[in-house]
């Protein structure tokens, strides 16, 4: 077998077998084959499709490319959960301490940026000293210890989808059914956990940019959970504008705080109340979803979560300092107003447009060896259905320097559509 023939076969729309596909991830793992090669398997892959044979072949070769966990010796009931990407997604840090704080205990192994989409690991790394590269023996002692556990792909846990990854990432492959489903599913399998909630992201800010491919990708996605033996539900969220007000990684960490102490922005609260409520049914299946909900209004409001991700962020090595004050971040040097340029209502605010702002500004990766500015960001004064008038800050940009504010700041402008409707923006689409 040789790669030049699989990306042939591919290529002309031709199905992989499973050996074929078991070839080149462990071959693309080992570094024989090169990563030239693999962006074009994995550029027909994105351009021509998998079947569903193919997707699920992919998925579990990428799960054994490294270890798969067994974490029965824990519990029998860890419960995970993914987001497909988003713009100012911060969901993962304020929902896992809210279930680890509920006694649930959570195994987490999240990604960085990808295109747009802001990664959970990013922002943990802007917490000074959190070590997010844990070992294995150091990831289940976590979760012994305290309940949880939240680390990058730097062990060796589903290592091809490391590489994939940060490839789809500098090709331009980000967008792809088969794609994320084998990617987010193939880390899912390898963490070991017992059950998933998938946030599935739908908008012009996410990778599905509308119900019918978010339901698409869900289905496939339950449908690989259900071969590989974990209970899958799948919440399509939506990602027409930034989640909550920020967007960059030390200051979505600030909003995540805020959050955990009780001070949510409405569609941050609607979407973490909904996929918390989701694992906790997740984990007892006896259990309702109205107790459920309630548990975790309960442990935001007594501060039980807040303390859980104090503790998290300790046991990683984090400073818990700039937790408990989170004035400690550094901030931006430049930090520019985005002004209305008339009266009405915010009728849009693109989150498409906001990431890809952002990424210019460097929140992102452009290339995968890139590093990122922790500090950048846009903090949002005004969001879909508020009041403005011209003149009133609509929000604020976050800059290395007066240039990239400058352009920016227009480039934020243009994703605001100001009108005379108040539009009332529905968070959660679908539960699948
Ligand atoms: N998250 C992942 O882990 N992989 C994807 O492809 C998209 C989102």
């Amino acid at each position: 077998m040789n790669v030049l023939d699989i990306i042939e076969n591919k290529k002309n729309c031709k199905e992989l077998s499973k050996e074929e596909i078991e070839y080149f991830i462990k071959n693309y793992t080992s570094g024989e084959i090169t990563d030239y090669q693999a962006a074009a398997l994995i550029m027909a892959i994105c351009i021509n499709g998998m079947t569903q044979d193919e997707i699920l072949d992919l998925t579990i070769a990428m799960a054994n490319s490294g270890e798969v966990l067994d974490l029965s010796d824990i519990s029998n009931n860890i419960v995970d959960k993914h987001s497909t990407g988003g713009v100012g997604d911060k969901v993962t840090l304020i929902v896992t301490p809210i279930i680890a704080s509920l006694g649930v205990p959570v195994a987490k192994m999240s990604g960085r940026g990808l295109g747009i989409t802001g990664g959970t690991i990013d922002k943990l790394e802007s917490i000074p000293g959190y070590n997010t590269s844990l070992s294995i023996e150091e990831f289940k002692q976590n979760i012994k210890d305290i309940g949880i556990s939240l680390i990058g792909q730097t062990m060796n846990l589903a290592p091809a989808d490391k590489k994939i990854y940060a490839l789809r990432d500098s090709i331009g492959c980000t967008k792809s059914i088969p794609l994320i489903a084998s990617s987010i599913m193939s880390k899912k399998i390898a963490a070991g956990a017992n059950a998933i909630v998938l946030d599935v992201t739908c908008g012009n800010g996410a990778f599905m940019k509308n119900k019918e491919e978010a339901k698409k990708l869900a289905k496939m996605m339950s449908l690989i959970g259900k071969w590989a033996n974990r209970k899958t539900v799948c919440v399509l969220t939506n990602m027409e504008e930034p989640l909550g007000y920020a967007v960059g990684n030390s200051l979505e960490v600030i909003e995540a705080v805020k959050a955990l102490k009780g001070d949510m922005p409405e569609d941050v609260k609607e979407v973490i109340v909904k996929i918390a409520t989701e694992m906790l049914n997740l984990a007892d299946e006896k259990s309702t979803s109205s107790e459920n909900k309630k548990k975790v209004l309960e442990v935001i409001n007594n501060g039980k979560a807040y303390e859980k991700f104090k503790e998290l962020v300790e046991k990683q090595g984090g400073d818990v300092s700039y937790i408990e004050n989170t004035e400690k971040f550094e901030r931006a040097p430049i930090i520019a107003p985005v002004l209305s340029e008339k009266d009405g209502y915010v009728e849009e605010l693109n989150a498409e447009k906001v990431g890809k702002a952002g990424l210019e500004l460097g929140i992102g990766r452009m290339r995968k060896e890139d590093s990122i500015d922790s500090r950048l960001g846009i903090l949002f004064e005004k969001k879909i259905g508020d009041k403005v008038k011209k003149g009133d800050v609509l929000a604020y940009v976050h800059a290395g320097s007066p240039e990239k504010a400058n352009e920016c700041v227009n480039k934020i402008l243009s994703a605001y559509k100001i009108g005379s409707r108040k539009e009332i923006k529905k968070n959660i689409i679908e539960v699948i």
